[in-house]
């Protein structure tokens, strides 16, 4: 595997690559790199003559007052993680590479980012979809992969690839749990034990809306109390939202029908996690 740290090397790179007629599959990352991420670049091996890892903590799709100091940077593990994973490149731009003095252009996404994620962290997806519109034009790939637990960031992205006309496939892969639920991310690290046990209560939460679904409710309302209920379980658990989402366009579904996203954010001491499910809501 190559280390690539310059915005040039890696464009010369896939440019050769390009030339040459071979695939390139992308998976943007922000380091401290876990099973979720091994599963993306598998699935990008799986298909892809070249695998390119970046490594990025994005500024820019960070608040004020979020946890962007306290990130976790692992990168001599990330390096040999990536290597052992079967990725061909990492690429590990630098901070004032990605954004110099002089910096000006955003790239917005409108309705799919405004709920949900994009309420709770204002300019979240426009630091995202930036950074990634950055990286694809560096990058140049074929195909793109995001992990299922960021649903509403894989649905942001793919639909800006559509609308920027990039020739680039989103891959959305499922998400990767530990053995009692909790869907793995780099921020779990930062949670105490005991904050690390309650956690499990997410996925707990996240099933009995499935149940619900399978045993005939039809009503998000309904659904969303049920899932508040279990959450409500743990006292170091403060709820952000619970949300009921269509798959496609996010909107929030008051009657479900089809497939539905059931998503939710939670606060545990400190730290904020994210997770989601998608359930096929079976015909009564
Ligand atoms: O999901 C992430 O790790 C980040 O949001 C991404 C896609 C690498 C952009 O910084």
């Amino acid at each position: 595997m190559k280390v690539i740290k310059t915005i040039s090397a890696m464009q010369k790179y896939s440019t050769h690559c390009r030339k040459i007629s071979r695939s390139i599959g992308f998976v943007p990352t922000m380091g401290a790199l876990h099973d979720g991420h091994r599963a993306l670049i598998k699935a990008d091996r799986h298909t892809n003559r070249i695998v390119v890892v970046s490594l990025f903590v994005n500024p820019l799709q960070f608040g004020p007052r979020e946890d962007f100091q306290q990130y976790p940077r692992t990168l001599t593990q990330d390096r040999l993680f990536c290597e052992k994973a079967g990725a061909d490149i990492l690429f590990v731009p630098n901070g004032h590479a990605m954004y110099p003095d002089g910096f000006q252009t955003t790239v917005l996404v409108g309705k799919v980012t405004q709920g949900y994620e994009g309420q709770s962290r204002p300019a979240h997806f426009d630091g995202v979809t930036t950074v990634v519109t950055k990286l694809c034009h560096i990058v140049a790939p074929d195909r793109v992969y995001f992990g299922q637990k960021d649903y509403q960031q894989a649905i942001a992205v793919k639909q800006m690839l559509l609308d920027l006309n990039m020739p680039i496939k989103m891959v959305m892969r499922p998400t990767v749990r530990e053995s009692d639920g909790l869907a793995m991310s780099s921020r779990n690290t930062h949670l105490k034990p005991n904050e690390r046990g309650a956690a499990t209560v997410i996925y707990h939460a996240l099933k009995e809306g499935g149940r619900q679904i399978r045993l005939g409710e039809r009503s998000g309302a309904r659904i969303r109390g049920a899932i508040e209920r279990v959450l409500n379980t743990e006292a170091v658990v403060n709820v952000d939202y619970v949300g009921i989402m269509h798959p496609d366009t996010l909107e929030e579904m008051k009657k479900l029908t089809g497939r539905v996203v059931l998503a939710i954010a939670v606060y545990i001491g400190k730290t904020r996690l994210i997770d989601n499910v998608i359930v096929r809501v079976p015909t009564l």
